[in-house]
């Protein structure tokens, strides 16, 4: 599939945030907000990792394909700590080679593999995979469709999916809609919800979470942490940066904390 300017940027955007994830200072504040250090940009916490290794079953007789992997986050934790094989598929460059470090660094390099590949079409052969996951990926592309149809092809008879993706809410006032999109990631907004959009691509809703709250609060501690850390944070990505950064987590903790923008869980089934 062909990526528009827009994802070009973005992809290119991904790589220089995973090179800086690894600073100290951006090991610090993640430790903070999610309680991890692989250099991620999904808002997944540490407990939410957890959760999702029991949601999936993951264990040493599973394979877990994680799309948009990033630098590792939470694909290698949760291999980590369950054993199961995992395969990494993303777009920037310098997440994945970071990854393949962290898997080394971790004593678990044979159990992962990375592959540079567009999750909108994934080249895998059928039935592939006892598990899928993603993180506030499907708001990070526009061809959702043809993700969730993907991951349907791929995913084993008597797999599992688990996905966390943030949203514009229901019954907002064009307004209210403008300021979501604003404050959310770049590919938040979509033509269907996510229950069609699963519906549509042959999937089963077997549990959802309403994750909003724990957004809000880790929005609130990543607002604190990039205060506390002011000014080797300035140092690393420049005073202007710096302070748009930090007026951009109060814009969007204000328009979470509105009811605009919900980070939602689904675990679904073929
Ligand atoms: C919010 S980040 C999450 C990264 C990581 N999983 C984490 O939790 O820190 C979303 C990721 O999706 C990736 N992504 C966006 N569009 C993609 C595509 N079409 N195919 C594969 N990955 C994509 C981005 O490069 C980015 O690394």
């Amino acid at each position: 599939m062909r990526f528009t300017s827009e994802e070009m940027a973005q992809t290119k955007r991904f790589d220089e945030l995973y090179a800086k994830s690894q600073s100290d200072v951006m090991l610090s504040i993640e430790r903070r907000v999610c309680g991890c250090d692989y250099g991620g940009t999904s808002w997944t916490t540490r407990s939410e990792a957890d959760g999702l290794i029991t949601l999936l079953g993951l264990n040493s007789r599973t394979h877990l394909l994680d799309l948009g992997a990033g630098s590792g986050w939470p694909a290698l934790y949760m291999a980590k700590t369950s054993g199961c094989r995992v395969t990494l598929v993303d777009l920037p460059p310098n997440g994945l080679r970071i990854a393949e470090q962290r898997a080394a660094k971790d004593g678990i390099s044979a159990m992962v593999t990375t592959r540079i590949a567009d999750a909108a079409s994934l080249s895998f052969p059928d039935n592939s995979f006892d598990a899928i996951s993603h993180s506030d990926l499907l708001c990070c592309l526009m061809h959702k469709h043809s993700v969730l149809a993907a991951c349907r092809r791929i995913v084993r008879p008597n797999g599992r999916m688990a996905f966390t993706v943030i949203s514009v809410a229901p019954g907002l006032s064009a307004k209210q809609h403008r300021r979501a999109v604003e404050n959310g990631p770049e590919f938040i907004e979509s033509d269907d919800d996510y229950t069609s959009m699963l519906e549509q691509t042959g999937w089963k809703i077997v549990a959802y979470q309403d994750l909003s709250a724990s957004y809000a609060a880790s929005c609130s501690r990543q607002l604190e942490a990039d205060e506390a850390h002011s000014d080797d944070l300035a140092n690393l990505i420049g005073s202007n940066e710096y302070l748009e950064r930090v007026a951009g987590w109060r814009a969007k903790l204000a328009a979470i904390d509105d009811g605009l923008i919900r980070r939602e869980l689904f675990l679904v089934a073929p």
